[in-house]
Protein backbone atom coordinates (compact mmCIF):
# COMPACT_ATOMS: atom_id res chain seq x y z
CA UNK A 1 0.00 0.00 0.00
CA UNK A 2 2.83 2.55 0.97
CA UNK A 3 4.11 1.97 -2.31
CA UNK A 4 1.37 3.02 -4.75
CA UNK A 5 0.95 5.70 -2.38
CA UNK A 6 4.56 6.60 -3.16
CA UNK A 7 4.01 5.74 -6.61
CA UNK A 8 0.96 8.14 -6.77
CA UNK A 9 2.97 11.31 -5.29
CA UNK A 10 5.37 11.06 -8.12
CA UNK A 11 2.62 10.92 -10.75
CA UNK A 12 1.31 14.08 -8.71
CA UNK A 13 4.46 16.00 -9.28
CA UNK A 14 5.32 15.29 -12.71
CA UNK A 15 1.83 16.01 -13.64
CA UNK A 16 2.20 19.54 -12.54
CA UNK A 17 5.75 19.51 -15.13
CA UNK A 18 3.90 18.65 -17.79
CA UNK A 19 2.75 20.79 -21.13
CA UNK A 20 -0.79 20.95 -22.58
CA UNK A 21 -0.32 18.63 -25.07
CA UNK A 22 -4.01 19.25 -26.18
CA UNK A 23 -5.16 15.46 -25.39
CA UNK A 24 -8.50 17.28 -23.87
CA UNK A 25 -11.00 19.09 -25.11
CA UNK A 26 -12.66 20.37 -22.41
CA UNK A 27 -10.48 19.84 -18.78
CA UNK A 28 -11.84 17.30 -15.77
CA UNK A 29 -14.38 18.56 -14.12
CA UNK A 30 -16.93 17.61 -10.82
CA UNK A 31 -20.20 17.01 -10.44
CA UNK A 32 -22.92 15.42 -8.75
CA UNK A 33 -21.51 15.32 -5.42
CA UNK A 34 -22.37 12.76 -2.62
CA UNK A 35 -20.87 12.17 0.75
CA UNK A 36 -19.60 8.44 -1.28
CA UNK A 37 -18.94 9.93 -3.96
CA UNK A 38 -18.16 12.22 -6.84
CA UNK A 39 -18.42 12.29 -10.78
CA UNK A 40 -15.37 13.03 -12.94
CA UNK A 41 -16.20 14.20 -16.78
CA UNK A 42 -13.63 15.67 -19.38
CA UNK A 43 -14.11 15.60 -23.03
CA UNK A 44 -11.44 14.24 -25.36
CA UNK A 45 -10.61 14.82 -29.53
CA UNK A 46 -9.53 11.01 -29.52
CA UNK A 47 -11.78 7.51 -28.67
CA UNK A 48 -9.20 6.31 -26.40
CA UNK A 49 -9.74 5.87 -22.60
CA UNK A 50 -8.13 7.54 -19.88
CA UNK A 51 -7.73 7.07 -16.29
CA UNK A 52 -8.46 8.69 -12.69
CA UNK A 53 -6.67 8.32 -10.21
CA UNK A 54 -7.63 9.13 -6.45
CA UNK A 55 -5.63 9.39 -3.46
CA UNK A 56 -7.80 7.17 -1.20
CA UNK A 57 -6.94 4.59 1.12
CA UNK A 58 -6.60 2.63 -0.75
CA UNK A 59 -5.68 4.10 -4.12
CA UNK A 60 -8.14 4.13 -6.80
CA UNK A 61 -7.52 3.99 -10.65
CA UNK A 62 -10.46 3.82 -12.44
CA UNK A 63 -10.61 3.61 -16.26
CA UNK A 64 -13.17 5.69 -18.43
CA UNK A 65 -15.29 4.83 -21.25
CA UNK A 66 -15.39 7.32 -23.62
CA UNK A 67 -18.86 8.03 -25.72
CA UNK A 68 -18.71 10.00 -28.78
CA UNK A 69 -20.57 13.19 -27.61
CA UNK A 70 -22.68 13.00 -30.78
CA UNK A 71 -24.86 15.91 -29.26
CA UNK A 72 -22.18 18.24 -29.16
CA UNK A 73 -22.22 18.70 -33.08
CA UNK A 74 -21.43 22.12 -35.19
CA UNK A 75 -23.97 23.93 -37.61
CA UNK A 76 -27.09 21.53 -37.27
CA UNK A 77 -29.92 24.21 -38.65
CA UNK A 78 -27.42 26.65 -40.15
CA UNK A 79 -24.04 27.06 -40.44
CA UNK A 80 -21.92 28.05 -37.46
CA UNK A 81 -19.58 30.85 -37.24
CA UNK A 82 -15.64 30.57 -37.02
CA UNK A 83 -15.22 27.22 -39.12
CA UNK A 84 -14.15 25.16 -39.87
CA UNK A 85 -14.96 23.27 -36.29
CA UNK A 86 -13.80 20.17 -34.78
CA UNK A 87 -15.10 16.79 -35.22
CA UNK A 88 -17.35 15.85 -32.23
CA UNK A 89 -15.35 14.67 -29.18
CA UNK A 90 -15.09 12.10 -26.77
CA UNK A 91 -17.02 12.04 -23.44
CA UNK A 92 -15.63 10.69 -20.20
CA UNK A 93 -17.58 10.00 -17.17
CA UNK A 94 -16.34 8.42 -13.94
CA UNK A 95 -18.30 7.92 -10.92
CA UNK A 96 -15.88 7.86 -7.98
CA UNK A 97 -17.51 5.82 -4.93
CA UNK A 98 -16.30 4.61 -1.66
CA UNK A 99 -15.26 8.35 -0.45
CA UNK A 100 -15.50 9.28 3.09
CA UNK A 101 -17.82 12.53 3.57
CA UNK A 102 -16.50 15.97 3.74
CA UNK A 103 -12.98 15.38 2.54
CA UNK A 104 -10.69 16.49 0.07
CA UNK A 105 -9.01 14.24 -1.97
CA UNK A 106 -6.23 14.82 -4.67
CA UNK A 107 -7.11 13.31 -8.01
CA UNK A 108 -5.71 13.22 -11.47
CA UNK A 109 -6.84 12.41 -14.95
CA UNK A 110 -4.34 10.98 -17.62
CA UNK A 111 -5.47 11.27 -21.48
CA UNK A 112 -3.28 10.20 -23.36
CA UNK A 113 0.01 11.97 -23.22
CA UNK A 114 -1.57 14.80 -20.83
CA UNK A 115 -1.99 14.53 -17.02
CA UNK A 116 -3.91 16.79 -14.72
CA UNK A 117 -4.49 16.47 -11.36
CA UNK A 118 -6.55 18.49 -9.06
CA UNK A 119 -8.52 18.46 -5.75
CA UNK A 120 -11.72 16.96 -5.18
CA UNK A 121 -14.07 17.15 -1.68
CA UNK A 122 -17.24 15.16 -0.97
CA UNK A 123 -20.75 16.77 0.03
CA UNK A 124 -19.85 16.20 3.95
CA UNK A 125 -22.23 14.38 6.76
CA UNK A 126 -25.19 16.44 7.85
CA UNK A 127 -23.79 18.86 10.30
CA UNK A 128 -21.31 20.60 8.91
CA UNK A 129 -20.87 23.85 7.87
CA UNK A 130 -20.67 24.95 3.70
CA UNK A 131 -20.71 27.69 1.59
CA UNK A 132 -21.91 27.77 -1.56
CA UNK A 133 -21.90 30.39 -4.44
CA UNK A 134 -25.03 31.11 -7.07
CA UNK A 135 -25.07 33.45 -9.75
CA UNK A 136 -27.01 33.07 -13.39
CA UNK A 137 -26.74 34.33 -17.32
CA UNK A 138 -23.62 34.61 -18.18
CA UNK A 139 -24.35 33.55 -21.76
CA UNK A 140 -21.56 33.16 -23.26
CA UNK A 141 -20.17 32.98 -26.86
CA UNK A 142 -17.15 34.09 -29.07
CA UNK A 143 -18.11 37.49 -29.42
CA UNK A 144 -18.23 38.33 -25.60
CA UNK A 145 -14.48 38.94 -26.42
CA UNK A 146 -15.00 41.05 -30.08
CA UNK A 147 -18.25 42.93 -29.21
CA UNK A 148 -17.36 46.12 -27.42
CA UNK A 149 -18.81 45.95 -23.66
CA UNK A 150 -22.58 46.13 -22.29
CA UNK A 151 -24.56 49.06 -22.33
CA UNK A 152 -24.53 50.15 -18.16
CA UNK A 153 -27.42 51.98 -17.24
CA UNK A 154 -26.61 54.21 -14.25
CA UNK A 155 -29.72 53.66 -11.88
CA UNK A 156 -30.78 56.19 -9.71
CA UNK A 157 -28.85 58.53 -7.48
CA UNK A 158 -25.66 58.06 -9.56
CA UNK A 159 -23.68 61.05 -10.35
CA UNK A 160 -21.78 59.41 -13.40
CA UNK A 161 -20.47 62.09 -15.59
CA UNK A 162 -22.35 62.12 -19.02
CA UNK A 163 -21.20 60.25 -21.94
CA UNK A 164 -19.94 56.97 -20.62
CA UNK A 165 -22.72 54.67 -21.07
CA UNK A 166 -20.98 51.06 -22.43
CA UNK A 167 -19.28 49.23 -19.25
CA UNK A 168 -15.49 49.22 -18.22
CA UNK A 169 -14.45 45.62 -19.41
CA UNK A 170 -16.10 43.24 -22.19
CA UNK A 171 -18.17 40.09 -21.43
CA UNK A 172 -14.97 38.16 -21.34
CA UNK A 173 -13.26 40.09 -18.86
CA UNK A 174 -16.21 40.60 -16.69
CA UNK A 175 -17.05 36.66 -16.66
CA UNK A 176 -13.36 35.69 -15.76
CA UNK A 177 -12.76 38.46 -13.28
CA UNK A 178 -16.21 37.16 -11.35
CA UNK A 179 -15.08 33.23 -11.61
CA UNK A 180 -11.27 34.29 -10.63
CA UNK A 181 -13.10 35.77 -7.19
CA UNK A 182 -15.69 32.88 -6.89
CA UNK A 183 -12.69 30.29 -7.09
CA UNK A 184 -10.65 32.46 -4.21
CA UNK A 185 -13.41 31.77 -1.85
CA UNK A 186 -13.21 27.94 -2.04
CA UNK A 187 -16.77 27.02 -2.15
CA UNK A 188 -18.37 23.55 -1.68
CA UNK A 189 -19.74 24.04 -4.95
CA UNK A 190 -21.55 26.41 -7.53
CA UNK A 191 -25.41 26.94 -8.61
CA UNK A 192 -25.40 28.43 -11.87
CA UNK A 193 -28.92 28.89 -12.10
CA UNK A 194 -29.40 29.12 -16.13
CA UNK A 195 -28.34 31.31 -19.00
CA UNK A 196 -25.21 29.41 -19.46
CA UNK A 197 -24.43 30.19 -22.94
CA UNK A 198 -26.08 33.03 -25.58
CA UNK A 199 -27.59 30.19 -27.95
CA UNK A 200 -28.33 26.80 -26.94
CA UNK A 201 -27.78 25.31 -30.22
CA UNK A 202 -24.25 26.97 -31.13
CA UNK A 203 -21.55 24.18 -30.02
CA UNK A 204 -19.09 27.43 -29.78
CA UNK A 205 -20.80 28.72 -27.27
CA UNK A 206 -20.98 25.49 -25.04
CA UNK A 207 -17.14 26.07 -25.91
CA UNK A 208 -16.56 29.51 -24.65
CA UNK A 209 -18.54 28.22 -21.37
CA UNK A 210 -16.15 25.57 -20.62
CA UNK A 211 -12.74 27.81 -21.70
CA UNK A 212 -14.27 30.07 -18.93
CA UNK A 213 -14.66 26.77 -16.91
CA UNK A 214 -12.20 24.11 -17.49
CA UNK A 215 -10.27 24.86 -20.07
CA UNK A 216 -7.84 28.30 -21.46
CA UNK A 217 -9.52 31.22 -19.49
CA UNK A 218 -9.86 29.18 -16.10
CA UNK A 219 -10.35 26.18 -14.48
CA UNK A 220 -12.71 26.21 -11.76
CA UNK A 221 -14.63 23.40 -12.29
CA UNK A 222 -12.17 20.85 -12.08
CA UNK A 223 -12.61 21.78 -7.98
CA UNK A 224 -15.83 23.07 -7.56
CA UNK A 225 -18.93 20.97 -8.68
CA UNK A 226 -21.49 23.58 -10.61
CA UNK A 227 -25.08 22.54 -9.91
CA UNK A 228 -26.90 23.91 -12.58
CA UNK A 229 -30.64 24.72 -13.71
CA UNK A 230 -31.67 25.17 -17.32
CA UNK A 231 -32.62 28.78 -18.67
CA UNK A 232 -34.27 29.75 -21.84
CA UNK A 233 -31.13 30.27 -24.14
CA UNK A 234 -30.65 26.66 -23.38
CA UNK A 235 -33.61 25.85 -25.17
CA UNK A 236 -32.68 28.09 -27.61
CA UNK A 237 -31.25 26.66 -31.07
CA UNK A 238 -30.36 30.23 -33.02
CA UNK A 239 -30.76 30.74 -36.38
CA UNK A 240 -32.54 27.60 -39.01
CA UNK A 241 -34.38 26.03 -35.75
CA UNK A 242 -35.15 28.38 -33.01
CA UNK A 243 -37.52 27.63 -30.26
CA UNK A 244 -38.88 24.83 -32.59
CA UNK A 245 -39.55 21.39 -30.28
CA UNK A 246 -36.62 19.78 -32.65
CA UNK A 247 -34.48 22.99 -32.20
CA UNK A 248 -35.23 22.75 -28.75
CA UNK A 249 -34.16 19.22 -28.14
CA UNK A 250 -31.16 19.99 -30.10
CA UNK A 251 -30.04 22.39 -27.56
CA UNK A 252 -30.73 20.63 -24.31
CA UNK A 253 -29.22 17.69 -25.95
CA UNK A 254 -26.21 19.58 -25.49
CA UNK A 255 -26.93 20.80 -21.56
CA UNK A 256 -27.69 17.27 -20.26
CA UNK A 257 -24.27 15.65 -22.15
CA UNK A 258 -21.93 18.24 -19.70
CA UNK A 259 -23.87 17.57 -16.77
CA UNK A 260 -24.54 14.97 -14.84
CA UNK A 261 -27.32 15.11 -11.72
CA UNK A 262 -28.67 12.95 -9.60
CA UNK A 263 -32.42 11.44 -11.19
CA UNK A 264 -35.65 12.61 -11.04
CA UNK A 265 -37.49 9.29 -12.27
CA UNK A 266 -39.71 10.86 -14.70
CA UNK A 267 -41.41 8.69 -16.58
CA UNK A 268 -40.51 11.15 -19.64
CA UNK A 269 -36.92 9.69 -20.01
CA UNK A 270 -36.39 13.03 -22.32
CA UNK A 271 -36.96 14.95 -18.90
CA UNK A 272 -34.45 13.52 -17.07
CA UNK A 273 -31.33 15.81 -16.04
CA UNK A 274 -33.39 18.58 -16.63
CA UNK A 275 -34.48 18.98 -12.71
CA UNK A 276 -33.30 17.20 -9.49
CA UNK A 277 -33.21 17.35 -6.05
CA UNK A 278 -29.16 17.40 -4.08
CA UNK A 279 -28.78 16.62 -0.87
CA UNK A 280 -25.60 18.36 0.68
CA UNK A 281 -24.46 18.51 4.22
CA UNK A 282 -27.18 20.40 6.29
CA UNK A 283 -29.28 21.78 3.07
CA UNK A 284 -31.96 20.33 0.29
CA UNK A 285 -31.14 21.78 -3.31
CA UNK A 286 -33.95 21.33 -5.72
CA UNK A 287 -33.02 22.41 -9.48
CA UNK A 288 -36.36 23.06 -11.30
CA UNK A 289 -36.36 23.48 -15.10
CA UNK A 290 -39.23 26.56 -15.67
CA UNK A 291 -38.57 26.60 -19.33
CA UNK A 292 -42.01 26.10 -20.27
CA UNK A 293 -45.94 26.55 -18.64
CA UNK A 294 -49.19 25.11 -20.12
CA UNK A 295 -51.07 25.53 -21.89
CA UNK A 296 -49.28 27.28 -24.27
CA UNK A 297 -48.56 31.07 -24.87
CA UNK A 298 -50.85 31.70 -21.34
CA UNK A 299 -50.83 33.01 -18.43
CA UNK A 300 -49.17 30.48 -17.19
CA UNK A 301 -46.06 29.78 -19.67
CA UNK A 302 -42.59 31.64 -19.01
CA UNK A 303 -42.30 31.12 -22.92
CA UNK A 304 -44.39 31.92 -25.43
CA UNK A 305 -42.00 31.25 -28.35
CA UNK A 306 -40.89 27.73 -27.62
CA UNK A 307 -43.42 24.92 -28.67
CA UNK A 308 -44.75 23.16 -25.59
CA UNK A 309 -43.14 19.39 -25.83
CA UNK A 310 -39.59 19.98 -25.55
CA UNK A 311 -39.64 20.89 -21.99
CA UNK A 312 -41.66 19.48 -18.77
CA UNK A 313 -44.54 21.45 -17.37
CA UNK A 314 -44.37 23.09 -13.97
CA UNK A 315 -47.72 23.88 -13.00
CA UNK A 316 -50.03 22.21 -10.92
CA UNK A 317 -51.24 18.80 -11.85
CA UNK A 318 -47.65 17.98 -14.11
CA UNK A 319 -45.44 15.70 -12.66
CA UNK A 320 -42.55 17.87 -12.29
CA UNK A 321 -44.79 19.79 -10.15
CA UNK A 322 -46.03 16.62 -7.76
CA UNK A 323 -42.30 15.43 -7.84
CA UNK A 324 -41.32 18.83 -6.32
CA UNK A 325 -44.26 18.40 -3.48
CA UNK A 326 -42.80 15.34 -2.49
CA UNK A 327 -38.98 16.20 -2.06
CA UNK A 328 -40.32 19.12 -0.35
CA UNK A 329 -42.07 17.52 2.12
CA UNK A 330 -39.00 15.37 2.68
CA UNK A 331 -36.40 18.16 2.69
CA UNK A 332 -38.81 20.28 5.85
CA UNK A 333 -38.13 16.75 7.83
CA UNK A 334 -34.77 16.52 7.04
CA UNK A 335 -32.53 19.38 6.13
CA UNK A 336 -31.98 22.55 7.99
CA UNK A 337 -32.80 24.73 5.35
CA UNK A 338 -34.23 24.16 1.63
CA UNK A 339 -33.50 26.26 -1.49
CA UNK A 340 -35.05 25.89 -4.60
CA UNK A 341 -33.42 27.14 -8.23
CA UNK A 342 -34.81 27.64 -11.65
CA UNK A 343 -33.98 30.27 -13.77
CA UNK A 344 -37.25 32.40 -14.67
CA UNK A 345 -37.25 34.54 -11.28
CA UNK A 346 -40.63 34.73 -9.85
CA UNK A 347 -40.28 38.42 -9.02
CA UNK A 348 -38.22 40.68 -10.70
CA UNK A 349 -37.86 44.90 -12.30
CA UNK A 350 -36.70 43.73 -15.22
CA UNK A 351 -37.79 42.73 -19.03
CA UNK A 352 -39.27 39.85 -18.31
CA UNK A 353 -41.12 40.64 -15.39
CA UNK A 354 -43.39 42.89 -17.33
CA UNK A 355 -46.95 41.31 -17.24
CA UNK A 356 -49.14 39.87 -20.01
CA UNK A 357 -51.28 42.49 -20.25
CA UNK A 358 -49.18 45.64 -20.19
CA UNK A 359 -46.95 46.85 -22.95
CA UNK A 360 -43.46 45.96 -23.60
CA UNK A 361 -43.98 42.11 -22.29
CA UNK A 362 -41.26 39.74 -23.38
CA UNK A 363 -43.56 36.80 -24.50
CA UNK A 364 -40.55 35.11 -21.51
CA UNK A 365 -41.74 36.03 -18.14
CA UNK A 366 -41.14 34.79 -14.90
CA UNK A 367 -44.36 35.58 -13.02
CA UNK A 368 -45.86 32.49 -14.08
CA UNK A 369 -43.50 30.54 -11.60
CA UNK A 370 -45.46 32.59 -8.74
CA UNK A 371 -47.92 29.07 -9.16
CA UNK A 372 -45.43 27.72 -7.09
CA UNK A 373 -45.63 30.11 -4.05
CA UNK A 374 -48.20 28.73 -1.87
CA UNK A 375 -45.99 25.11 -1.85
CA UNK A 376 -42.83 26.80 -1.11
CA UNK A 377 -44.07 28.53 1.06
CA UNK A 378 -46.17 26.00 2.82
CA UNK A 379 -42.97 23.53 3.00
CA UNK A 380 -40.94 26.38 4.67
CA UNK A 381 -38.47 26.86 1.70
CA UNK A 382 -35.37 29.46 2.88
CA UNK A 383 -34.64 30.59 -0.32
CA UNK A 384 -35.27 30.74 -4.29
CA UNK A 385 -32.55 31.65 -6.89
CA UNK A 386 -33.20 32.65 -10.03
CA UNK A 387 -31.84 34.62 -13.16
CA UNK A 388 -33.39 36.01 -16.32
CA UNK A 389 -34.30 39.47 -15.77
CA UNK A 390 -30.22 39.64 -15.40
CA UNK A 391 -30.45 42.03 -12.48
CA UNK A 392 -29.10 41.56 -8.65
CA UNK A 393 -32.33 41.53 -7.43
CA UNK A 394 -34.09 40.29 -3.76
CA UNK A 395 -37.36 39.74 -2.80
CA UNK A 396 -39.15 39.07 -0.08
CA UNK A 397 -42.33 37.00 0.13
CA UNK A 398 -44.09 36.32 3.54
CA UNK A 399 -46.77 33.46 4.87
CA UNK A 400 -47.21 30.94 6.96
CA UNK A 401 -45.76 27.37 7.23
CA UNK A 402 -46.81 24.29 7.95
CA UNK A 403 -44.77 22.42 10.04
CA UNK A 404 -44.83 18.34 10.16
CA UNK A 405 -46.70 18.29 13.26
CA UNK A 406 -49.48 20.23 11.84
CA UNK A 407 -48.69 23.44 13.73
CA UNK A 408 -48.48 26.56 11.61
CA UNK A 409 -45.41 29.64 11.84
CA UNK A 410 -44.87 32.73 10.21
CA UNK A 411 -42.37 32.27 7.67
CA UNK A 412 -40.23 34.49 4.89
CA UNK A 413 -38.86 33.51 1.67
CA UNK A 414 -36.08 35.04 0.16
CA UNK A 415 -36.46 35.97 -3.55
CA UNK A 416 -33.14 36.36 -5.74
CA UNK A 417 -32.40 37.27 -9.53
CA UNK A 418 -28.82 36.84 -9.30
CA UNK A 419 -28.30 37.19 -13.21
CA UNK A 420 -24.81 39.40 -12.95
CA UNK A 421 -22.80 36.55 -14.15
CA UNK A 422 -21.00 37.54 -17.01
CA UNK A 423 -23.68 38.90 -19.54
CA UNK A 424 -25.78 42.11 -19.64
CA UNK A 425 -25.88 44.79 -17.02
CA UNK A 426 -29.35 45.40 -17.05
CA UNK A 427 -31.49 48.48 -15.06
CA UNK A 428 -35.00 48.15 -14.38
CA UNK A 429 -37.88 48.25 -16.93
CA UNK A 430 -40.71 50.31 -17.44
CA UNK A 431 -43.82 48.72 -16.53
CA UNK A 432 -42.09 45.72 -14.47
CA UNK A 433 -44.10 44.91 -11.67
CA UNK A 434 -42.51 43.39 -8.45
CA UNK A 435 -44.40 44.07 -5.42
CA UNK A 436 -42.36 42.31 -3.11
CA UNK A 437 -38.91 43.85 -4.23
CA UNK A 438 -36.45 44.79 -1.09
CA UNK A 439 -33.27 46.02 -3.32
CA UNK A 440 -31.99 46.24 -6.40
CA UNK A 441 -28.46 47.39 -6.63
CA UNK A 442 -28.85 49.90 -9.59
CA UNK A 443 -31.20 51.80 -7.68
CA UNK A 444 -29.94 50.91 -3.83
CA UNK A 445 -26.54 50.77 -4.51
CA UNK A 446 -25.88 54.20 -6.48
CA UNK A 447 -22.61 54.91 -8.34
CA UNK A 448 -20.51 57.29 -6.69
CA UNK A 449 -17.63 59.01 -9.17
CA UNK A 450 -15.29 61.43 -7.75
CA UNK A 451 -12.89 63.22 -10.86
CA UNK A 452 -14.21 61.10 -13.22
CA UNK A 453 -13.54 57.38 -11.32
CA UNK A 454 -15.84 55.20 -9.97
CA UNK A 455 -15.18 55.01 -5.85
CA UNK A 456 -17.93 52.91 -5.48
CA UNK A 457 -21.72 51.17 -5.98
CA UNK A 458 -23.47 50.49 -9.59
CA UNK A 459 -23.86 47.52 -11.47
CA UNK A 460 -21.34 45.09 -11.97
CA UNK A 461 -20.56 41.33 -12.86
CA UNK A 462 -21.04 39.01 -9.16
CA UNK A 463 -22.71 36.54 -7.60
CA UNK A 464 -24.30 35.27 -4.34
CA UNK A 465 -22.26 33.72 -1.59
CA UNK A 466 -24.00 31.84 0.39
CA UNK A 467 -22.57 30.20 4.03
CA UNK A 468 -24.34 28.14 6.10
CA UNK A 469 -23.28 27.30 9.77
CA UNK A 470 -23.87 26.90 13.26
CA UNK A 471 -22.77 30.42 16.31
CA UNK A 472 -21.26 29.57 19.22
CA UNK A 473 -24.30 28.73 20.59
CA UNK A 474 -24.73 26.11 17.98
CA UNK A 475 -27.51 27.80 16.08
CA UNK A 476 -27.70 27.24 12.55
CA UNK A 477 -28.34 30.16 10.18
CA UNK A 478 -27.74 31.21 6.43
CA UNK A 479 -25.93 34.34 5.50
CA UNK A 480 -26.58 35.53 1.63
CA UNK A 481 -23.68 37.93 0.71
CA UNK A 482 -24.45 39.65 -2.82
CA UNK A 483 -21.16 40.04 -3.80
CA UNK A 484 -19.51 42.43 -6.94
CA UNK A 485 -16.23 42.27 -8.75
CA UNK A 486 -15.25 45.98 -8.66
CA UNK A 487 -13.17 47.29 -11.27
CA UNK A 488 -10.28 49.79 -10.12
CA UNK A 489 -9.40 52.49 -12.22
CA UNK A 490 -7.17 54.73 -12.63
CA UNK A 491 -7.07 58.57 -13.80
CA UNK A 492 -7.54 57.85 -17.05
CA UNK A 493 -10.74 55.53 -16.50
CA UNK A 494 -8.22 52.38 -17.31
CA UNK A 495 -8.72 49.71 -15.03
CA UNK A 496 -5.42 48.79 -13.22
CA UNK A 497 -7.16 45.65 -10.67
CA UNK A 498 -10.10 43.96 -9.63
CA UNK A 499 -11.40 43.93 -6.09
CA UNK A 500 -14.08 42.08 -4.32
CA UNK A 501 -16.73 43.95 -3.16
CA UNK A 502 -19.82 43.48 -1.21
CA UNK A 503 -23.23 45.21 -1.39
CA UNK A 504 -25.06 46.59 1.59
CA UNK A 505 -27.83 43.95 1.84
CA UNK A 506 -26.19 41.15 3.47
CA UNK A 507 -29.24 38.44 4.86
CA UNK A 508 -29.70 36.03 7.97
CA UNK A 509 -31.79 33.73 7.51
CA UNK A 510 -32.29 31.35 10.71
CA UNK A 511 -33.83 27.65 10.70
FE1 LIG B 1 -30.36 35.82 -19.58
FE1 LIG C 1 -33.19 33.98 -19.40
Amino acid sequence: MMRAVVVVVALFALSCSLSNAGEFRVLPYLQNPAPDAITVRWLSDANTPGTVTVLSKPVQQLQSSPVEATALSYSRFAEEPGGPHPAVPYLHSVRITGLQPGTEYKYQVTQGSETRGGLLRTAPAADQPIRFLVYSDPETEPESSTSPPVDWPAGAGSNRPAGITKYLADQTIGYRENLEVMESRAPNFISLVGDLVETGGEQRDWDELWKHNAGDYGWIAGGVPILPAIGNHENYAGPGGGYTVEGALYSTAKYLTYFDVPDNGSSEPKFHGRYYRIDYGPITLIALDSSDGLPHKSLHDTNHNLEPGAAPDFNPGSEQYAWLEQQLADAQQHSRFTFVQYHHTAYGSGPHSVPFDKPNFSGQFGIPMRVLQPLLMKYGVDIVFSGHDEMLERSLVSGQELRPDGRERAHEIQYYDVGMGGDGLRGSSANADNPARKFLCHDDAPEVWEEGRLISGGKHYGHLEVNVRPDAAGDWSVTVVPVHVFPVTDATGAITSWERRVYDDVVTVTE
